[in-house]
């Protein structure tokens, strides 16, 4: 059945709903957040601090390749702007089966109020951060994914259902 990569905005679930699916589907589970921390030896926010955005969009188009290479079959996280380049999109879809978690910017908002760890929607006004990132990013979300799945207001063990009776 090949990958199944969770895609969707910061704070829609998929590191925690990727790793129940992960157990369910018995198949290991990636983060490419994760994996580009270790190579670095920082976290995000540091990453973001000293080498860029751009170095960072790199490192998410090349843990893609490597993922490329792999011939295990894994449940894998990405990052939340991955879908930004055109060329990730294209590389998804061939790594496997790719599903959008679908939130809105109220439940985003709510989960992510406190958070410290996402560069992109510290300082001022989260909640507008959050409704602008997520309209320019709205289509592109879809244009990636093979499957979308709603998670607004619902339980996890749900959404699992959801899922697996759209990729099984
Ligand atoms: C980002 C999402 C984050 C992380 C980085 C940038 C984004 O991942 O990759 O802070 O551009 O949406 P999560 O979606 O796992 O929070």
């Amino acid at each position: 059945m090949s990958n199944v990569i969770l895609i969707g905005f910061m704070g829609c679930g998929k590191s925690t709903i990727g790793k129940r699916l992960s157990y369910v589907l018995r198949k290991p589970f990636l983060d490419t957040d994760r994996m580009i921390e270790k190579k670095e030896d920082m976290t995000i926010s540091e990453l973001f601090d000293r080498k860029g955005e751009e170095y960072f969009r790199d490192m998410e188009t090349a843990c893609i390749k490597e993922l490329m290479e792999e011939s295990g079959e894994y449940v894998i996280a990405v990052g939340g702007g991955i879908v930004l380049r055109e060329e990730n999109r294209r590389l998804l879809k061939k790594l496997g089966k790719v599903i959008y978690l679908r939130a809105d910017a109220d439940t985003i908002y709510e989960r992510l109020k406190k958070d410290n760890t996402r560069p992109l929607l510290q300082g001022d006004n989260p909640r507008e951060k959050i409704r602008t990132m997520m309209a320019q990013r709205w289509d592109i979300y879809e244009e990636a994914s093979q499957f979308v799945v709603d998670v607004d207001g619902k339980e996890f063990e749900d959404i699992l259902k959801e899922i697996g009776e759209k990729i099984l």
